[in-house]
């Protein structure tokens, strides 16, 4: 079966990336990661897909005049890799017309909350002041919005009293490391049905009915 080829972009630190990186490597998913590319030239990232053998670019979103130029250059890369999946990972930039007409429905990205509430920066701080009892995180297609596409898997996380921003994004990082891979995995057994902005996932898997409850039932004490 061929691999679907993914095109990373990244500009931080880099674990999603490195999770994808071992399920790849550990063919838990039918995919490979054909090019890293990061528009901040310490990302951790880049040294994380060096490591790994794979094929790096630093594009420096500074040396371009407009958002436009810079997008087709990154599209112009990721062709030139044969990319079939893009792939944002932590990239800190939004992403133009330009870049979304080439890559119609095939760009996606994960989230630290779980959307629609809290896109945007600084998440896990502002579910937490909300004094929201769950968070999470969520993998979406890219569309012209920032964090609004289509939703196409979703973890939760419980809020615990005694968070804070860090432990909560820690947590939830843990299941953006399963989730992200989980998702390109149904893409590229071709599993998802999708109409508007509802995804679905042709599965024999039954889906969890249950709620989840937090503070949890029954109260002890
Ligand atoms: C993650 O929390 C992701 O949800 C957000 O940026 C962070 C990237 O972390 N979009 P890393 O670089 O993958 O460690």
């Amino acid at each position: 079966m061929n691999k679907l080829r993914l095109g990373i972009l990244a500009s931080g630190g880099g674990t999603n990336l490195q999770s994808i990186i071992d399920r790849c490597h550990d063919n838990s998913i039918d995919a490979e990661i054909v090019v890293v590319i990061s528009n901040n030239q310490d990302a951790g990232a880049l040294q994380r897909a060096e490591k790994a053998g794979i094929s790096t670019l630093c594009i420096d979103h500074r040396t371009f005049a407009a958002r436009e130029d810079f997008d087709r250059e990154v599209v112009a890369a990721l062709q030139a890799a044969q990319v079939e999946l893009v792939v944002l990972a932590g990239f800190m930039r939004i992403i133009s017309q330009v870049f979304l007409d080439a890559y119609p429905q095939q760009i996606i990205n994960i989230h630290p909350a779980l959307l629609p509430s809290f896109p945007g920066l600084h998440v896990q701080k502002k579910a937490l002041e909300y004094g929201a009892k769950f968070s999470g995180c969520t993998v979406h297609f890219v569309d012209g919005g920032v964090d609004t596409g289509a939703i196409i898997t979703q973890a939760v996380v419980p809020i615990l009293d005694d968070d804070t921003e860090d432990s909560l994004a820690a947590r939830i990082l843990e299941q953006e490391h399963k989730i992200y891979p989980q998702a390109i995995q149904l893409i590229a057994q071709n599993k998802l049905r999708i109409a508007g902005r509802r995804v679905q996932v042709t599965s024999s898997q039954e889906p969890t009915e249950q709620g989840l409850i937090n503070p949890p039932l029954p109260l002890a004490d």
